[in-house]
């Protein structure tokens, strides 16, 4: 049998650690004959709600658990980690302005960029969930940049959840099954102002865009509705979209893992594809095989396309400068 995979992941105690440490054990994110240990990471007060989490996972008696361990130090966490899943983020608290809340992320992530870049496997793969995400990314690439050791493509940003709520919508709309729906693209930043694009995306052979026929729809409708969808979710609910959110790192781990027989959105750091500025963490349309992503090249951007890029390369922008001064 396999060898386990150490899979550390932070804010374990929080509910999208709750929606996702069950799915990760049971062997959706890595595959059903792959064996898991978790590392699971929380903040020293949440350490009695990681324990209560851990018996839990003991009492499904997952075959694929082959251990676990709950710390509050990252040192501890990411040690020899293939994954490391970074969903622990500070929360904007009332009155908390835009750039105190990317600096106060920015605070945690240089520190776990550093420690993993510092403690886990060379070729560990991150994804970061907590928001903002993007950003968060770029500021623990950053940082593990510094310390050398770990490959600097392999810090990513999740927009999947973003691709998958946008599927939904287009499989609505057009009367398709959301299986049938192929090469969807989120561009850009994890908000409100990503750009979701079907203008490429197809079902059965039929152009998506051709079936739906409706820029109105796509500009006043859709694009809003998948860009305010968290919102939403939080209006409706009380709570903040957890099990989606947990669904989508699994998706966005699995495909990048095991592979992807479409194309998935990724934030993964530009290599200056479409003009995007090398580094900055960005949506873009991948392809992943034999356990590497690659951007998919050669899409045409049209007018209405650059500008809505544009718009969300500016909101990625503005956030680095916000944080420039923590990684000097
Ligand atoms: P939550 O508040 O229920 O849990 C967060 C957990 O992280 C708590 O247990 C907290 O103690 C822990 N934590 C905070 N700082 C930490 C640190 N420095 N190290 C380790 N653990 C730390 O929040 P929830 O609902 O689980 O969401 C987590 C994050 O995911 C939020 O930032 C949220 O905005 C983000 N999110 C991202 C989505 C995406 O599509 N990228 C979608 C939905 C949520």
């Amino acid at each position: 049998s396999k060898a386990p995979m150490r899979v550390a992941v932070t804010g374990a105690a929080g509910q999208i650690g709750y929606s996702l440490l069950f799915r990760i054990a049971s062997g959706e994110m890595l595959g059903k004959d792959q064996p898991v240990i978790l590392q699971l990471l929380d903040l020293p007060q949440a350490q009695k709600a990681v324990k209560g989490v851990m018996m839990e996972l003991e009492d499904c008696a997952f075959p694929l658990l082959a251990g676990m361990i709950a710390t509050d130090d990252p040192n501890v966490a990411f040690k020899d980690a293939d994954v490391c899943l970074l969903v622990g983020a500070r929360p904007r608290g009332p009155g908390m302005e835009r750039a105190d809340l990317l600096t106060a992320n920015g605070a945690i992530f240089t520190v776990q960029g550093k420690a993993i870049a510092e403690n886990a496997k060379e070729d560990v793969r991150v994804l970061v969930v907590g928001n903002p995400c993007n950003t968060n990314a770029y500021i623990a690439r950053a940082a593990a940049i510094k310390v050398g050791r770990t490959n600097p493509n392999n810090y990513h940003g999740m927009l999947r959840l973003d691709h998958n709520r946008a599927l939904s919508q287009l499989a609505a709309k057009s009367g398709r099954e959301v299986s049938s729906l192929k090469k969807m693209v989120v561009w850009g930043n994890h908000s409100p102002s990503m750009y979701a694009d079907y203008r490429f995306c197809e079902s059965n052979g039929d152009s998506v865009k051709a079936l739906i026929n409706d820029h109105a729809w796509n500009n006043d409708v859709f694009l809003p509705t998948v860009g305010k969808r968290g919102a939403a979710i939080i209006e409706a609910r009380g709570l903040s979209s957890a099990a989606s959110a947990a669904n989508a790192a699994i998706d966005h781990v699995h495909d990048w893992v095991l592979g992807s027989n479409d194309w998935v959105t990724m934030g993964v750091p530009s290599d200056g594809s479409y003009g995007i500025p090398e580094g900055v963490v960005f949506g873009f349309p991948c392809e992943c095989k034999g356990g590497q992503f690659k951007i998919i090249q050669g899409l045409e951007i049209d007018e209405y396309s650059k500008g809505k890029i544009a718009i969300t390369l500016k909101e990625l922008e503005d956030e680095r400068a916000a944080v420039a001064d923590m990684l000097k």
